[in-house]
């Protein structure tokens, strides 16, 4: 039983440190944040992050301002400040960090360009 638990254990720890591998983090973030989890990851590792945990550095008022369409008639399609939802989308909602999301939220059922998406 001992060296079974043993054995679990070292399986364990190489799956802890295999996922903490593996997981891609965006070089914007990177420079910022490095490998510590935590400081997006405040739900634990096994959860998607709150917003909160983003607006620790981001700010919704200014990434509206940000990705305010060119065009005053197109204002609503504003991903940061838009028609449906005004400011109150959740980040993941258009903004992967270890998998890159296809398109935002909105293009499920709009064509809209958004020239600045990473995903
Ligand atoms: C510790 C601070 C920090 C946290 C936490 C953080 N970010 Fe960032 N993020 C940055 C910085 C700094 C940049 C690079 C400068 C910029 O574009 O604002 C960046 C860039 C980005 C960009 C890309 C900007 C571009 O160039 O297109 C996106 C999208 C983004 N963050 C989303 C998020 C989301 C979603 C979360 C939460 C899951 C998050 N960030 C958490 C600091 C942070
Ligand atoms: C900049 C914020 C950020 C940082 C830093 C970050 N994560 Fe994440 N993590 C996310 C987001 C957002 C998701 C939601 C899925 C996605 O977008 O890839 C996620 C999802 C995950 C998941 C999947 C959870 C599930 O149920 O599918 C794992 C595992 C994970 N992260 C591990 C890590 C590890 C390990 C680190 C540190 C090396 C880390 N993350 C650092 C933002 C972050
Ligand atoms: C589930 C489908 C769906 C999603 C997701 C969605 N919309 Fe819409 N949207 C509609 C429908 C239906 C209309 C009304 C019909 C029309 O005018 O196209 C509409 C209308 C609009 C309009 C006014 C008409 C126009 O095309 O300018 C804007 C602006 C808009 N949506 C922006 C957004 C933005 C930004 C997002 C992402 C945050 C989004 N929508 C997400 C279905 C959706
Ligand atoms: C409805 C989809 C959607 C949601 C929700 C959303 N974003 Fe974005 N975000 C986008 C799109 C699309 C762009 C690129 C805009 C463009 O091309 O004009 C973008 C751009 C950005 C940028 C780069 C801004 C710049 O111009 O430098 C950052 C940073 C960012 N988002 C962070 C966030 C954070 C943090 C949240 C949550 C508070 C969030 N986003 C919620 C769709 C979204």
């Amino acid at each position: 039983m001992k060296n079974f638990n043993i054995i679990l254990g070292l399986v364990l720890l190489g799956l802890t440190s295999l996922s903490a591998q593996s997981v891609e983090i965006r070089d914007y973030h990177k420079d910022v944040i490095g490998n510590d989890c935590k400081t997006c990851h405040d739900n634990g590792i096994k959860q998607f992050p709150s917003d909160e945990a983003c607006l620790q550095c981001h700010n919704v008022d200014d990434l509206a301002k940000q990705t305010m369409p060119a065009n005053e008639e197109d204002k609503w399609q504003n991903p940061h400040n838009n028609l449906h939802y005004g400011k109150d989308v959740p980040c993941q909602e258009c903004h992967g960090e270890h998998t890159p999301k296809k398109q935002p939220l909105c293009n499920t059922c709009h064509t809209f360009k958004f020239k600045g998406y990473k995903g």
